[in-house]
Formats: structure tokens, sequence, C-alpha cells
């Protein structure tokens, strides 16, 4: 693919040149959506520009790789960045625009805001795993809501707590925007797309949707009455059986607070974060009891 075709979205970098463009819109009475990413599309964050597509006149896709998210020992410098790549995936998805900030434009010199979610909701699972995590997260998107002013913003649910607490956030800080969750967008094994997922190998990838399998034969079994724990037990022995390093967690967890469940009394997910070689792969999948 040359830069022509990449070129034909229009990229802004600056956040004034996202400002002007997204008031002409705005002047002829058009609605917003804004896709926050990472960049490294894939299939998944094309179904979100779809959806957003459907909800907004006019997509806002942003792609910034967020130092501020990741750990002193975790892959930033690593991250796969293809902007020229994104920007053509972002237009074939019905996006309208591309922005792609400096570190310099979302952090200015002397920058010194952060915003920090608290509780229950980030007191677990990535939260405890991944310590500042979701400050980064919570820091960059409240920026990017706030130079975008969209009516909608989409978050797939593959990060799930993530998109818990930017809805938290959103809330708290009166941030007039819309969000919405996507569910998760699969291969046909039932590997969950990700970015870091071409950090696998040939082997790894093969061995790697078996983390779905495993966690959807735990849900039917808490469904048919097998006790939480043995199903979560029976995941994480299978897990080590096939492979998979270590496990950061493995939980069920009430789907609307987080808060941890030992039984299926209410709407749920199972939670899982493991290692496959090098690479962390998270999922989850709702668990609702079946009616009385
Ligand atoms: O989900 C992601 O890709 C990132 O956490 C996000 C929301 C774009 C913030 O950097």
């Amino acid at each position: 693919m040359g830069l022509s075709a990449a070129r034909k979205i229009e990229v802004v970098t600056t956040v004034a040149e996202l400002r002007a463009r997204i008031a002409e819109w705005r002047a002829e009475g058009l609605t917003v959506g804004l896709v926050p990413t990472m960049g490294a599309l894939h299939e998944g964050h094309m179904s979100l520009f779809r959806q957003a597509k459907m909800m907004a006149d006019k997509v806002v896709v942003s792609v910034f790789v967020n130092p501020t998210q990741f750990g002193p020992n975790e892959d930033f410098d690593a991250y796969p960045r293809k902007l020229e790549e994104d920007c053509f995936k972002a237009k074939m998805a019905g996006a309208s625009l591309v922005f792609a900030p400096a570190v310099e434009d979302m952090y200015p010199k002397g920058n010194a805001t952060l915003v920090d979610v608290t509780g229950p909701i980030v007191d677990c699972l990535c939260g405890l795993a991944r310590p500042g995590h979701f400050r980064g997260v919570a820091t960059v998107v409240s920026k990017l809501l706030l130079m975008v002013l969209p009516d909608v913003a989409i978050f797939g649910e593959k990060d799930y707590q993530q998109l818990m607490v930017i809805r938290r956030m959103v809330t708290d800080l009166a941030i007039p925007v819309r969000i919405e969750g996507a569910p998760i967008h699969r291969e046909v094994d039932g590997l969950a797309l990700s970015s870091r997922n071409a950090y696998l190998s040939d082997s790894e990838r093969a061995n790697a949707n078996r983390l779905y399998k495993s966690l959807w034969q735990a849900g039917q079994d808490i469904l048919g009455g097998k006790r939480v724990q043995d199903a979560l037990d029976w995941v994480a022995d299978e897990l080590v059986r096939l492979g998979f390093g270590r496990i950061d967690y493995l939980e069920l967890r009430d789907a609307e607070t987080l808060a941890e469940m030992d039984r299926l009394d209410r709407p749920a997910r199972l939670f899982a974060a493991v290692f496959m070689g090098k690479t962390r792969l998270i999922d989850n999948l709702p668990i609702e009891p079946r009616p009385q």
C-alpha cells in the first residue's frame, strides 16, 4: 500500500487542527463519534469504527501509544506502530479523520495533571496486576474526550475493566459524552483479537485460543451447577497443561461492580489474564444465571 492510499483519510496531529475540523462539522450540524486506539489496528478495531459510524455522522479515530499506561517493564517500546496501514484501515471502516498526536501534544511541557479513578473498580484484576495502568488510561482518555468533545465514544469489551473505569470517570467528571461498549471480536477459533497477538509465535498462536475455550467450558460448568472455585481451578490446571505461563488472575466478578463472586446469583463475567510465552493475553466472557 502506498502513501497516497493511506493519505486518503485526513490525518491531523495537533489539537488545533483537530478542533478546527470538528468545529466545521459541528457548524454543519453533524454528530461526532470517537474511537480511541493505540494503533496496530485489526478487525476488532474496525468493527468499533463501523459501530461508531452507525451512531454518528463523522468518526474520529485517535492513534496514540500512550506512554503513561505502560509499566516500566512493559512493552511500550516494542508496541507495534503502523500508522500508514492504520489510516488505510480506518478509512476502509468508515472513519473520517485520524488524530495521531505526538507525545508532546498529549502531554505538553510541564504537564502535571493525572486522572486517578479509585475504589473497587480499579482495585482488582489489571488494576492490581498493572499498577498505575488505569491512571494512564483515565488520563489519556479524559484528554481525548475533552479534545474531541464527541457525542459518543466507543470502547471494546475486550478491555472490560477499562470500559468500567472510563464509565466511572465520565460520570464523576460529568463529561458530556455517551460511552458505548462493543462486544469482543474473535478469530474463528475463539482467540480474542488484540494488537499484542502479533507477538505470538506460530506454535503459541496455535494454542492461544485454548484460553477462550477453557473459559467458555468453565462458564458452561458454572451454569450447570459446578462450584465457581472448582470451575476456576479446572481452568487453571487446564492452562498449565496446555503450556500457558503465569496466571495474573482468573476470577468470576459482578458484571456491574466488578465485586468478586463465589456463586452465580447475578449477571457476572469470567475474567482471565495469562501469559503465553512472553505475551500477556486477557479475555473475559459474560455469564448470566438462567431464569428459575
Ligand atoms: O484500549 C486501548 O487501546 C487504550 O487503552 C486506549 C483506550 C486507546 C487508551 O490509550
